[in-house]
C-alpha cells in the first residue's frame, strides 16, 4: 500500500515534539520534510529542535529553515509553557542532521510538485512559512491534498482573551492561509483542549520504556500542573498531537464545514478566528472546522502508535 505523504511545519515546542513522534510512529505515514518557523521559542531553538526531532522520531526527514519572525511586528513566544529551549529544559540525543539549504517555502512547493494532490501539510506553528509559500507559489494551495492547521479558537483564546497562540503570533499569515483555495482543516482550541492525556495514561506511556515514549511522557507530564491550575484538566492537553492525529486518524474526530477568517485589526481581538460554524452558518463554507474528539480513543491511539518505538 502507498504510504500517506506528509510535510510538517512546526515551532517545537513540547507538543510539536510529541506530534512529530506520533508521525514517526505511524507505519502508514511518510514524512517528506519538516520545516521550522519562529513561534513558541526563538527560531534558532525551533530549528535545532526540529533537527533533533527528525532524528529522534527516526524519520530522518530533511529539515528546512523558515521564517525567523512573523510577517508583521515582533515575534511572540511562549517560554512560560515551553521553557527557554522549547522542550522545557529536556534535551534530545546527539545526531548528525543539518538543515537543508532550501528555504522552507520552496521545499514545501517541491514536495507538492513531486506528488501532486498527495501531500498533506500539517501546520503546527504560526502560519508564516505557509503564507510565504502560498503567496510565492500560487498553484501550491491546490497542489496539496489538504492542509491541517492547529490554530484558532471559537470560544476564548489562550494567549489573549480572544486569540489562540499560533494565530496571534502571525495574524496576517493566518488570514492569508484561510483565504487560500487549499482544502483547509482547522483544529482550534475547541478540539485540542479536549484532546488531553491523563496522568495514568502518561504513566502507561512511560512504562512502554522506549526513549521516545519516555520523552513524550516526561515532556508532557511536566505541564500537568499548568493544565490543572489554568484549565481544570486532569492531565496534559495535547494541542499539536491533536492536529497530527486528525491528519493520521480523522475518524477519531468530529468536524463540520463552515466559513472562517482571522481578525487582523481588532483593538481587543487581533488574531481571533472568526467562524460561522456555531452562529448563522450564512456564508459559503471555506474550511473544515474540527471541534470534538473521542478522547479515550485518542489516548488509546497515542499509546498504540508509540509502541512502534523500541
Ligand atoms: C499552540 O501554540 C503553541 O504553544 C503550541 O505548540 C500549539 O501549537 C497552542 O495554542
Ligand atoms: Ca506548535
Amino acid at each position: 500500500m502507498d504510504k500517506n505523504l506528509f510535510f510538517i511545519d512546526c515551532d517545537p515546542g513540547i507538543d510539536d515534539a510529541a506530534a512529530i513522534l506520533l508521525a514517526g510512529a505511524d507505519p502508514d505515514a511518510e514524512v517528506l520534510g519538516i520545516s521550522a518557523v519562529a513561534g513558541n521559542v526563538p527560531f534558532r531553538h525551533t530549528l535545532a529542535n526540529a533537527l533533533s526531532l527528525s532524528a529522534f522520531a527516526e524519520l530522518n526527514a530533511p529539515v528546512y529553515a523558515g521564517a525567523d519572525r512573523p510577517l508583521r511586528g515582533e515575534p511572540l513566544t511562549a517560554e512560560f509553557v515551553h521553557g527557554a529551549n522549547g522542550l522545557r529544559g529536556h534535551t534530545l540525543p546527539e545526531h548528525s542532521l543539518t538543515a537543508d539549504p532550501t528555504p522552507a517555502w520552496d521545499a514545501l512547493y517541491a514536495a507538492a510538485k513531486a506528488h501532486p494532490h498527495k501531500v498533506t501539510l500539517v501546520a503546527l506553528g504560526p502560519l508564516t512559512n505557509v503564507a510565504i509559500a502560498f503567496s510565492k507559489w500560487r498553484d501550491l494551495p491546490t497542489l496539496l491534498k489538504k492542509v491541517v492547521i492547529m490554530g484558532g479558537a471559537t470560544h476564548t483564546g489562550n494567549i489573549t482573551p480572544a486569540a489562540e497562540f499560533n494565530f496571534a503570533a502571525d495574524p496576517e499569515a493566518a488570514e492569508m492561509v484561510l483565504r487560500s483555495s487549499a482544502d483547509l482543516h482547522i483544529c482550534p482550541l475547541d478540539v485540542t483542549e479536549r484532546s488531553y492525556i491523563s496522568k495514568e495514561e502518561l504513566a502507561q506511556l512511560d512504562s512502554q520504556g522506549s526513549p521516545q515514549a519516555r520523552f513524550f511522557a516526561a515532556v508532557m507530564g511536566d505541564s500537568v500542573d499548568h493544565y490543572k491550575d489554568d484549565y481544570g484538566v486532569e492531565g496534559a492537553i495535547l494541542h499539536d498531537p491533536s492536529a497530527m492525529l486528525y491528519a493520521l486518524r480523522p475518524a477519531l474526530f468530529t468536524a463540520k464545514r463552515c466559513w472562517g477568517a482571522v481578525e487582523t485589526e481588532g483593538v481587543y481581538s487581533r488574531g481571533r478566528l472568526v467562524t460561522d460554524a456555531f452562529s448563522d452558518a450564512s456564508e459559503n463554507p471555506t474550511c473544515t472546522l474540527v471541534y470534538d474528539v473521542d478522547r479515550p480513543a485518542f489516548a488509546a491511539a497515542i499509546l498504540e502508535l508509540m509502541q512502534a518505538y523500541q
